[in-house]
């Protein structure tokens, strides 16, 4: 037997290579503390659990779910749009629920990339992007964010090649913890439109911010719904990475095309989780508040602990991460391992989220206080 081509060439994901590593320590009787993978620790709100528990003991739950996912999941997640962004939207049309926003984001390309077509993707970025293009036969071309913009796109020296479908954009930033503020996204539409393609844009952390700092949509610029679209996760928001639930807005056209494609590939999200999602959207949001400051207090605390050690690092104002360049001397993948068999502290090396990452690694905040003050010390040691 003979795999696809387009396979062969797959490079493993970032985050199951890692996994293998761990698995290996541990099986050698090491103590592994991750940093890795930017999963919540804190459990879903009681509320939630108590939605999905009602809903799943329900037999008209138990069926397949709508293609369009359920209506009244798209009506809360229009109303959710309209409470925290003030943006307009149309649960029938302008609203697809997805199996996370994974999902969603990888199989977007299937609906706009034909075999040699191209998508601009942020350097670094979510590996997903780039990958995703890639299976449906395009090419990713990365446009590099450096951090002497602040990690921003320089719109005016991105190239566009000939048959470029799409840009990919998310912020607050995975992995270099940036934020953008409605500006900065006005900029993104007016490329955009003046080079006739899609924005994509990946919003998955907006409800993750600090310092007073308040995430804006795309969506709030007037007139994108034309040319853009913004996918939306409950993963971060509400602990939910396990539950499998986002949705994407904006365009009609794109939703549509997308929801076609979708149609065809699966059969949308248990019923039941729908409703807890209804539950999630529509419930009390208080809890954010301690949510942000329990990461803050983490997010604190690395930055003083490496800014202690000769790091000069600015406190990130979004996402649950910390991307922090490596010392004179190494790059990410050996500054990573360094890390491993010195400290047995897992992080990703800038390298995996594309050319531009080399010289960082990112540190997730998601890691309980105990473990997150014992990797760090183990860190201080190591380097000391
Ligand atoms: C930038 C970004 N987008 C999307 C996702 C996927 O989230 P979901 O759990 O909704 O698939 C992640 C997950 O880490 C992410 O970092």
């Amino acid at each position: 037997m003979k795999v696809a081509k387009r396979i062969e060439t797959l490079p493993p994901y970032l985050f199951a290579e890692i996994d293998r590593k761990i698995a290996a320590k541990r099986a050698a009787g090491v103590d592994v503390i991750s940093f890795g993978v930017g999963d919540p620790d804190s459990p879903t709100p009681s509320h939630i659990v108590d939605a999905i528990k009602t809903a799943a003991a329900d037999p008209a739950t138990h069926q397949y779910p709508s293609y369009f996912g359920m209506a009244d999941f798209r009506r809360a997640v229009a109303a959710w749009y309209m409470r925290r962004f003030g943006v307009d939207l149309d649960p029938d049309t302008e609203v697809l629920p997805l199996i996370g926003s994974k999902e969603g984001l990888a199989h977007l390309p299937v609906a706009f990339v034909d075999p040699g077509d191209v998508t601009l993707v942020p350097d670094p970025g979510y590996p997903v992007y780039q990958v995703a293009t890639h299976l449906a036969g395009g090419t990713g071309v990365p446009f590099a964010l450096r951090a002497e913009n602040g990690f921003l796109p320089e719109w005016d020296a991105i190239e566009v090649p000939e048959r470029t479908k799409l840009v990919w954009l998310n912020y607050p930033c995975n992995p270099t913890a940036a934020v953008a503020t409605l500006d900065d996204f006005e900029q993104a539409v007016a490329f955009a439109r003046a080079n006739e393609i899609l924005l994509v844009h990946d919003n998955a952390y907006s409800e993750i911010t600090y310092d007073g700092f308040v995430a804006p949509s795309v969506l709030e610029v007037p007139g994108s719904k034309d040319v853009a679209v913004e996918f939306h996760s409950l993963s971060k928001t509400y602990n939910m990475t396990g539950w499998r639930c986002g949705f994407v807005v904006g365009s009609a056209v794109a939703i549509e095309a997308l929801g076609r494609v979708k149609t065809n590939i699966d059969s949308g999200i248990f019923n039941a989780i729908q409703l807890a999602g209804i539950a999630a959207l529509e419930g009390p949001q208080d809890f954010l508040v301690d949510l942000r400051t329990l990461y803050a207090k983490r997010r604190d605390l690395v930055v003083e602990t490496f800014n202690d050690m000769g790091w000069s690092l600015q406190p990130p104002k979004g996402s649950i991460y910390v991307w922090l360049p490596v010392p004179d001397g190494h790059d990410s993948s050996s500054f990573a391992t360094f890390l491993l068999e010195e400290a047995g502290v897992v992080v990703p090396p800038g390298r995996g989220y594309g050319e531009a990452g080399e010289g960082y690694i990112r540190i997730s905040l998601t890691v309980n206080d105990d473990r997150l003050v014992e990797g760090l010390e183990r860190i201080r040691k190591a380097l000391g």
